[in-house]
């Protein structure tokens, strides 16, 4: 296939045995152990560069090398642009937090503009040549997908609403990531304000009509049906984040791993980093409320110590627990078993809804 807008032959998928993404999770979750046993058991990881150093993403990738020989992909915050009028609303939210902080002993961080190193980590990855990079907040400029394209990766591009599926094909992009608003953590999109909140059956349904690109559907994905239900809506892959959270080989703290299990409502929220993301609401979401200003990553690095405090303690009120809408249902089963039975449930659910329709899975009907 060509890309419609480039007119350049997009870069293939992968060749994976079975169509389950364990999404990027920033922060602790995918870890290169979770990367390697979804691999090997034929899914496809990805190793989250936000928030690591250009050092540590170049660890993971050698540490997941030992590990395993299965394709994989690194995921890049593409850098958010400075807000000036937002990041001024930063001082008088920073006195909200501090009373938060205050009940936890922890001090306030320091609120900066950075880029989280882009530039060093394209220049890392163009070297190291994952099967994959992907980019979640924005489009890279097209020095850094030629770059990319020019060393074989596949960049697969975020996606919340048709036009950015209109804009991430017209910038070249090998497969889109369609992140509906059920998503655990950050909205991924070209921007958070979102008017539609578009959900994940909507949203693959409108993006397939604007591309012919593969797609790849995240957002509340938690079980076997889930994954037959976006492959049958014309996604090529399905990628579950929450339901990897409390596999053994994911890195998630204890106390976020946990609170999975209560049936909480989930919210989405600037309060913890400025972009709006979803959590399980606690008594830091009520409090912090969702006034909190769109500065990313100034409200990220303010509230990371409280933040970083909280998880330490096992406080589950004053951290981000990341979480999708279904998150009641990650269990705790090895990442591989699970990437195994989510097929193996697939393809009940897909032999199910064929003789529904009065057909036979396979054959003519
Ligand atoms: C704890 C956590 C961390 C995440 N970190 C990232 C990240 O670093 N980069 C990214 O593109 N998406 C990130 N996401 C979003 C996932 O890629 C994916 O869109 C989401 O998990 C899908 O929804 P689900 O959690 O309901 O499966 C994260 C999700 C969670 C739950």
């Amino acid at each position: 296939m060509t890309n419609p807008a480039s007119g350049i032959p997009v870069i293939p998928l992968p060749a994976i045995a079975t169509p389950i993404v364990a999404a990027p999770m920033a922060g602790g979750p995918s870890t290169p152990g979770l990367v390697a046993a979804v691999g090997d058991a034929g899914g496809f990881g990805f190793l989250p560069a936000g928030y690591r150093s250009v050092e540590q993403v170049a660890d993971d990738v050698d540490d997941l090398l030992g590990r395993s020989a299965a394709p994989f992909g690194v995921n890049v915050f593409a850098p958010l642009p400075e807000r000036p009028e937002e990041a001024a609303r930063v001082p008088e939210y920073a006195e909200r937090v501090a009373r938060r902080a205050a009940l936890v002993d922890a001090p306030l961080g320091v609120p900066e503009h950075t880029d989280d190193d882009f530039a060093a980590k394209v220049q890392l990855l163009s070297r190291l040549r994952p099967a994959v990079v992907s980019f979640t907040f924005g489009i890279p400029h097209t020095e850094v997908m030629d770059r990319l394209h020019a060393a074989g990766i596949g960049i697969w591009l975020t996606v919340t609403s048709p036009e950015d599926a209109l804009a991430a094909t017209g910038a070249g992009a090998d497969a889109l990531v369609v992140q509906g608003w059920e998503a655990g953590a950050h909205r991924g999109g070209l921007s958070d304000e979102e008017p539609a909140q578009l959900g994940l059956l909507p949203l693959l349904a409108l993006v397939r009509r604007v591309t012919p690109l593969p797609l790849v559907a995240a957002g509340g994905i938690a079980d076997g049906a889930g994954v037959a239900a976006v492959l049958a809506a014309g996604a090529s892959l399905a990628s579950l984040g929450t339901a990897f959270l409390r596999t053994p080989e994911a890195g998630t703290a204890p106390v976020h791993a946990a609170a999975l299990t209560e049936p909480r409502p989930t919210t989405v929220t600037r309060a913890f980093t400025g972009r709006r993301a979803r959590a399980l609401v606690n008594a830091a979401t009520v409090a912090l409320g969702d006034d909190a200003p769109a500065a990313y990553p100034e409200v990220h690095l303010l509230t990371a110590p409280l933040r970083a405090a909280a998880r330490a303690a096992g406080d589950a009120e004053n951290l981000h627990l990341w979480a999708g809408q279904a998150h009641t249902l990650a269990e705790t089963v090895p990442a591989g078993e699970l990437v195994r039975r989510l097929a193996a449930d697939a393809r009940t659910a897909l032999a199910a809804a064929t003789a529904a329709l009065g057909g036979r899975p396979g054959g003519a009907g």
